[in-house]
């Protein structure tokens, strides 16, 4: 986890310390109820370095050492989970406050085209927890795949089935909708010709607790129900629901009990 570039601006210091928002914390300056070092400042470009300087709010000291930020992104297909990718193409980066909440960082990843819910946050310890195999933190993906999909074809993902890196855990999986897919005209072409190509797509439901490459996408495939498109919509207790795509929110004060309840 990268450290925050110390000294830092004290309205600053004020929100990672959970004093308020960044504008909140201006006007508690303002109004004369921060002292540094004993010193009320009411000055915004004061800086602190929060391993000297005390800082406190109506008399009562505030530290970071255990402020972390919680944050769910919705993420959009078309970004790389990661904090930074040498070749310059588009990361999750782009689409959470990583200035504002320095040491963010993604829980696990999701694949370049994979759309949904994306962990953030500062506190390496928890992370590491949710992410330890030990602790089997569950994880519901919609998918939509090729083909008509039946009980019998998905039977053998509810028993496991050997990957090239290895046998899966048991996947519960729901089979929703077959749908008769959209086909361009090149596509009508392709049906009348090639009797493999299935005019059909099935959304269905598939709840892991590994986390391997492309593995959802791995275990359709091995059916021959290749994913068609994947959407991560639960990650342990905490459920992505209406947050729209490119969105993020900080996470709840209950999320983050039952996150912590859940390892
Ligand atoms: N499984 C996949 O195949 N892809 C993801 O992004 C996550 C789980």
């Amino acid at each position: 986890m990268t450290q925050p570039p110390y000294p830092l601006r004290l309205q600053k210091f004020l929100a990672r310390a959970g004093a308020a928002s960044r504008r909140g914390s201006e006007d508690l300056m303002t109004a004369g109820r921060v002292t540094v070092n004993g010193v009320v400042t009411t000055e915004l470009g004061t800086k602190v370095d929060p391993a000297t300087d005390t800082v406190c709010l109506d008399g009562i000291p505030l530290s970071l050492t255990d402020t972390h930020t919680y944050l769910m992104l919705n993420k959009p297909a078309g970004y790389l989970t990661t904090m930074d990718d040498p070749q310059g193409r588009p990361t999750v980066k782009e689409l959470i406050p990583h200035a504002e909440h320095p040491g963010l960082f993604p829980v696990g990843r999701l694949d370049y085209d994979t759309t949904g819910l994306l962990l953030f946050m500062t506190d390496g310890e928890l992370a590491h927890r949710l992410l330890h195999p030990r602790h089997k933190v569950a994880k519901r993906y919609r998918a939509l795949v090729d083909g008509a999909l039946t009980e019998e074809a998905a039977q053998p993902l509810r028993e496991g089935v050997t990957l090239h890196d290895g046998p899966t855990q048991p996947a519960l999986i729901r089979i929703g909708e077959v749908a008769a897919k959209r086909l361009t005209p090149r596509e009508k072409l392709r049906l009348e010709a090639d009797e493999t190509f299935s005019p059909w797509q099935t959304t269905a439901w598939c709840t892991i607790s590994e986390g391997r490459k492309r593995q959802v996408r791995r275990m359709f495939a091995h059916i021959g129900h290749p994913v068609l498109a994947l959407k991560r919509e639960a990650f342990g207790p905490l459920e992505l629901a209406d947050l729209p795509s490119g969105a993020h929110r900080p996470l709840t004060e209950s999320e983050l009990e039952a996150l912590r309840q859940s390892v």
